[in-house]
């Protein structure tokens, strides 16, 4: 009586999510040999699974808590055993009997074993629901109700409200339970095209054929909006750029593409082991090896340095895609709810105007300096900006109005009032991204 080698590791990788606050890629990273055995169809339904408890979570709860007596169950490994169950038999078309037997089946291989009887029994309470499920319209006006028609943690829900008003914060929250399509940005110029980047090309999943793609390096995994940030730098062959924080890669590789394997790219970031992981993606692309160098580097320690980093050799262009709440991206990770806490926000934003000041000094004159986030939250974009420009470092730059650039080539509602870039989830369709491009006088 195992259970299904999908549905063992989904449980492990939830449990470590709940427990340890891995995101399912640090998961992936961390214990490889718990999904590496997996076939494309059981790796498939593995995800399915983590990302889909992940998304409907607290409605998935507010069933599962109505048949539990009080603290009945206090050990997250039995309630994620039983929310998978229950996402099975939601939003799968899973048989019930295959669903029961599955969360069973985990529970009696682990030390709560005593408590298959128990498991079985809410789950086939559950699955008698189903209809009463499938059929609730939350109510988001409702203070029982708020967190599952969300579906998202109290402050998330109290700062989208706060930053957007209630109706575009529900547009918002509604958007992050729907399953992105993976997007691929062509290396080879144009893609089949999409809204933000002419080098995007949709898929449905990402199976053994976009890996091939992937290896061969005629393309890579990468949002629209990333492919957006690129465009908006802009490089040009023969300059010379600075990617600041440029690990995982996708945004170097794509940024060597259009130097055209003439002119130089710096790329930098903090850890070493990430910028490992950019080097071993980038080597598979054409221009990469040509025109890029890694180099490990914090910008916010170099901020004392009285010399700039480079500072007799200034760059053309640089890019400050700077580490973030990352909370555009809750449709596509959508565990990094749960894992999320409010006071992150105001650590990143310090960090953000700190290491957008650090890559300042580093701009020859005319020179473009553009900064990025993916989140929509104003206190990591526009208002960062705002500081910086406000700083004796950001006084000789002037911000450039990007709807001017973009005219006709962008739809006008993904501008702000002051000409950059702030995509709003369930607002545009898109993850949550924000770019400003600056130009040093
Ligand atoms: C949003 S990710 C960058 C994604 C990357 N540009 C891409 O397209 O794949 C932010 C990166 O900033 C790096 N980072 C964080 N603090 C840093 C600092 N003080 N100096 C340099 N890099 C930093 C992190 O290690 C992380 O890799």
């Amino acid at each position: 009586m195992t259970p299904s080698s999908s549905r063992a590791s989904a449980h492990e990788a939830l449990n470590r999510i709940f427990k340890n606050s891995l995101s399912l890629d640090e998961f992936e990273r961390r214990h490889p040999e718990l999904i590496e055995h997996l076939s494309e169809s059981d790796h498939g339904l593995y995800r399915e699974i983590v990302l889909g408890v992940c998304r409907f979570l607290p409605r998935i709860d507010f069933f599962l808590d109505r048949e539990l007596s009080k603290g009945s169950i206090s050990k997250i490994e039995v309630r994620n055993a039983l929310r998978m169950g229950a996402y099975e038999i939601f939003h799968l078309r899973t048989p019930t009997h295959a669903a029961v037997s599955e969360s069973v089946k985990l529970i009696k291989n682990s030390k709560f074993h005593h408590l298959s009887a128990f498991t079985n029994a809410i789950l086939r309470k559950l699955a008698n629901r189903s209809e009463e499920y499938s059929k609730k319209i939350w109510n988001p006006y409702e203070s029982a109700e708020i967190s599952a028609a969300f579906c998202l943690p109290p402050w998330l829900i109290d700062r989208l409200i706060e930053v957007f008003g209630f109706q575009r914060a529900f547009l918002i929250a509604e958007s992050f339970l729907e399953k992105p399509k993976a997007v691929l940005c062509s290396l080879e110029g144009e893609g089949s095209g999409g809204v933000l980047s002419e080098r995007s090309i949709f898929v449905d999943r990402v199976n053994s054929e976009v890996l091939d793609a992937v290896s061969s390096g005629r393309v890579i995994i990468q949002s629209e909006s990333s492919q957006l940030a690129c465009a908006v730098l802009g490089a040009q062959p023969s300059e010379r750029v600075w990617d600041t924080c440029a690990a995982p890669g996708g945004k170097t590789i794509l940024i060597a593409e259009m130097l055209q394997g003439r002119g130089s790219l710096i790329s930098t970031d903090r850890s070493e082991k990430r910028l490992l992981e950019v080097q071993r993606r980038g080597e598979k692309a054409q221009f990469f090896s040509t025109v890029v160098r890694c180099q490990v580097l914090d910008l916010e320690k170099i901020l004392d340095s009285e010399e700039a980093f480079s500072a007799n050799d200034p760059f053309d262009r640089i890019l400050v895609d700077a580490p973030c709440s990352a909370l555009g991206t809750l449709a596509a990770h959508p565990e990094g709810k749960w894992i999320k806490e409010r006071e992150s926000l105001q650590d990143f934003t310090q960090r953000q105007f700190l290491i957008l000041k650090s890559a300042s000094r580093s701009l020859r004159a005319g020179g473009i300096l553009v900064y990025s986030v993916c989140s929509m939250d104003p206190s990591e974009g526009t208002q960062v900006v705002e500081r910086f420009l406000a700083s004796p470092e950001g006084r000789g730059f002037a911000r450039l109005d990007l709807s001017r650039e973009f005219a006709g080539k962008l739809s006008s509602s993904v501008f702000n009032t002051r000409g950059e870039i702030e995509l709003i989830p369930g607002v545009n369709s898109s993850d949550g991204f924000f770019i400003s491009k600056l130009r040093k006088r």
